[in-house]
């Protein structure tokens, strides 16, 4: 191994910089040469290189976002794309990809492994649906955003004796949804991983009402249906007026959290030591604090249950 490239593809995540700063770091204590790929498998396609050296990736942890900056290459989809992309890493003497991303990007890399491109994969995704780590780089920064966001609002649903729906993130997975409620104290959490049942939230509404509970926070995973829906299904239902807060992309900025800064630079050194020891087609991940490689089919198609005790701790706690 002489030459490696690093890219970050799909939705960012805050914590990436910091993962491109360990493997960078790493492989250049092993006398490796490093290329930074611009703009996820686009850059890949359309030569975006640059050469990343130890003061290109300083004071960069702090931040959120990628310095490689990220797509959605629709180009990398379809055969012809992805061979560009193999023989722009041939034409560069890149001799294997690191790939920082989530379930799409994953995905991608797979298909770059089954064309004999050495690879492997950092999981990058506040969504936290991939099979394989306890947690993917950003979740928690996210989560904490979340939080401090929820907390605003229920300052003025207090006051002004309020419901109010929040739409979380999660393409298909009701993990940040579930935590940030049970994070916040929020009455309900509704998310994708359990059919929701409005005439039980309308009812559980209507009983802390009559508790002069007159406040509530409701989480909806957008995953799960849209925030607006369960407003106007609960004016359906009980004629209950509500509120409407979606959090949006907001969920996917700011400085990491120590927590995720940390799970990076494991991950990045983890990355670089992998290749190092002849290995391609896994991701890296976390399980009960110990570093492990999943197999990359695995990782995007095999779905992480959603913890099952958190559910029921919910229910209950939010009552
Ligand atoms: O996959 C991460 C994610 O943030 C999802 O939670 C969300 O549905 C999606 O990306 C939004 O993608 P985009 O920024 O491309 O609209």
């Amino acid at each position: 191994m002489k030459k490696i490239g690093i890219l970050t593809s799909g939705g960012d995540s805050p914590g990436m910089n910091s993962a491109i700063r360990a493997a960078v770091r790493t492989a250049i204590s092993l006398g490796w040469e490093v290329v930074g790929i611009l703009r996820g498998y686009s850059g890949l396609i359309n030569e975006e290189i640059r050469v990343l050296d130890s003061r290109s990736v300083s004071g960069v942890m702090q931040f959120g976002g990628t310095i490689l900056q990220t797509a959605r290459s629709k180009e990398f989809l379809r055969e012809e794309g992805r061979q560009k992309a193999v023989n722009m890493l041939t034409k560069h003497n890149i001799d294997a990809l690191i790939i920082i991303g989530g379930n799409g990007s994953l995905t991608g890399a797979l298909r770059l492994h089954e064309m004999g491109v050495k690879t492997v994969g950092i999981p990058g995704s506040i969504d936290n649906d991939l099979y394989g780590t306890d947690m993917a780089i950003g979740v928690d920064t996210a989560l904490n955003t979340i939080v401090q966001a929820i907390d605003k609002i229920k300052d003025t649903a207090s006051s002004h004796e309020r419901a109010f729906i929040i739409e979380v993130m999660g393409r298909e997975s009701g993990y940040l949804a579930l935590m940030s409620a049970m994070a916040s104290g929020a009455e309900f959490a509704i998310v994708p991983e359990v059919p929701y049942n409005i005439k039980a939230v309308a009812e559980g509404l209507r009983k802390r009402y009559e508790r002069k509970r007159t406040n509530s926070i409701i989480i909806v995973a957008e995953g799960a249906t849209s925030a607006f829906q369960i407003e106007k299904e609960l004016r359906d239902e009980i004629g209950f007026e509500t509120r409407v807060t979606v959090l949006g992309h907001i969920q996917r900025g700011g400085s990491p959290s120590v927590f995720d800064r940390l799970l990076a630079s494991r991950f990045g050194y983890h990355a670089v030591d992998f290749l190092k020891n002849g290995g391609s087609g896994k991701m890296v991940g976390l399980v009960k604090d110990e570093i492990t490689f999943t197999p990359f089919e695995e990782a995007v198609s095999k779905v992480k249950p959603i913890n099952k005790d958190l559910i029921n701790i919910m229910g209950l706690l939010g009552t």
